[in-house]
């Protein structure tokens, strides 16, 4: 009865959300930054009462050990941030502040020490890590009544036992309601306004050297690509079997449209595009010849791979882009 009682007030104590002090001109990497930490709170404050309900705060420690880093990793990768708590006076050695979050730490502790509330400071900061511009974000924690079962002065002896046996170098008992007792932390690659660029995996295509006159010639052709399969694709699911030798057909060579550009293309690129229009050829056979569905639809397959395959293998680039990339 005692424990569903802490249980319930863990529940009914609310975390404060404030940007008090969120000197970040970037509202959108504020909000990025808030909404994890509210997950990872709610996430592990949820967690945390179902196991004091159902198996009372000795259960609950053993919970949290396994569960609270499993957690927040949940949280990290749902986010796609890296997120944690700490405190100067942690139970888990892997809570440990790491430099920065240590000198957040002693600035929220200060705010404190003049007589501030310990719950809802933030402070967000953007460093500079190995040229890229990094967003952190931390919030305070402050330790409300529930949270003295395990974190007070007079925590039971069961319950001590039981944080004994899993953090034998245990610092974070002694608070008193009201106490600073740690803070969120979040971090990811900064956000530039609404494109998060630096959120793109790396471009690991094969660039292509062709004027922008050239490359515009190609997307040209390859918009009538597009024609292509979708005409083929549609004349085969109508029965058209005139049709479908029609498009195809366009499929089986160059269109040469604007200006040249295969003196650009290395060897590679005509290996995926030569049997592309082999394909088209062969289904245009089928259309003129036996008209099965099956064998049509599977050259389709075949020619959408090349285009595919090419996809991720080449990158035109025009001489000024090369430019700005070798700057
Ligand atoms: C059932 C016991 C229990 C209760 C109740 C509890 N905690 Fe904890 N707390 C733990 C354990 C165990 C850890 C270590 C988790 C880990 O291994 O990551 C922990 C870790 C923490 C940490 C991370 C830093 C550190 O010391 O490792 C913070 C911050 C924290 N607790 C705050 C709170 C707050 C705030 C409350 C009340 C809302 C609370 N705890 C209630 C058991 C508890
Ligand atoms: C041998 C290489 C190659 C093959 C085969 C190929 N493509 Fe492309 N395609 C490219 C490249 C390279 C681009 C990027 C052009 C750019 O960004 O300037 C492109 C761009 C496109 C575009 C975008 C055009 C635009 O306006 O930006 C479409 C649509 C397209 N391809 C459709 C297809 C289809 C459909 C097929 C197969 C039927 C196909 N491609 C086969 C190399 C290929």
């Amino acid at each position: 009865m005692k424990y569903l009682a802490i249980a319930v007030s863990l529940l009914m104590a609310g975390s404060v959300v404030s940007a008090q002090d969120a000197a970040n001109p970037e509202a959108a990497n504020t909000a990025k930054a808030q909404a994890a930490i509210k997950d990872l709170g709610q996430s592990l404050r949820g967690a945390l009462v179902a196991k004091m309900q159902s198996e009372g705060p000795v259960a609950a420690v053993n919970f949290c050990h396994d569960e609270a880093p499993l957690i927040a990793s949940q949280v990290a990768e749902r986010h796609q941030v890296q997120i944690g708590r700490t405190a100067d006076r942690h139970r888990s050695p892997s809570n440990a502040p790491s430099e920065w979050q240590q000198s957040v730490l002693a600035g929220f502790a200060a705010k404190v020490a003049e007589g501030n509330p310990a719950a809802g400071i933030t402070t967000a900061r953007t460093v500079e890590v190995n040229g890229q511009a990094r967003f952190r974000f931390a919030q305070s924690i402050p330790t409300e009544a529930p949270c003295l079962a395990c974190h007070g002065d007079n925590v039971a002896a069961p319950i001590k036992a039981e944080i004994d046996k899993h953090y034998p170098n245990d610092s974070a008992t002694g608070f008193k309601e009201g106490d600073l007792r740690g803070m969120f932390w979040v971090e990811f690659p900064m956000m530039s306004g609404a494109a998060p660029l630096s959120q793109n995996p790396p471009d690991a295509r094969a660039p292509i050297v062709m004027s922008d006159a050239q490359r515009e010639s190609l997307r040209h052709e390859m918009r009538g690509r597009m024609e292509t399969l979708q005409g083929v694709t549609s004349a085969l699911a109508a029965g058209d079997w005139v049709e479908v030798a029609k498009r195809a057909e366009v499929g089986t060579r160059g269109q040469h449209v604007g200006v040249e550009f295969r003196s650009a293309l290395p060897q590679a690129w005509f290996a995926m595009a030569r049997p592309m229009h082999g394909e088209f050829a062969a289904i245009q056979r089928e259309a003129e010849g036996q008209k099965r569905v099956e064998v049509a639809l599977q050259h389709l397959a075949n020619a959408g791979q090349y285009c595919t395959s090419c996809h991720a293998t080449f990158r035109p680039v025009t001489p000024s882009e090369l430019a700005v990339a070798q700057q």
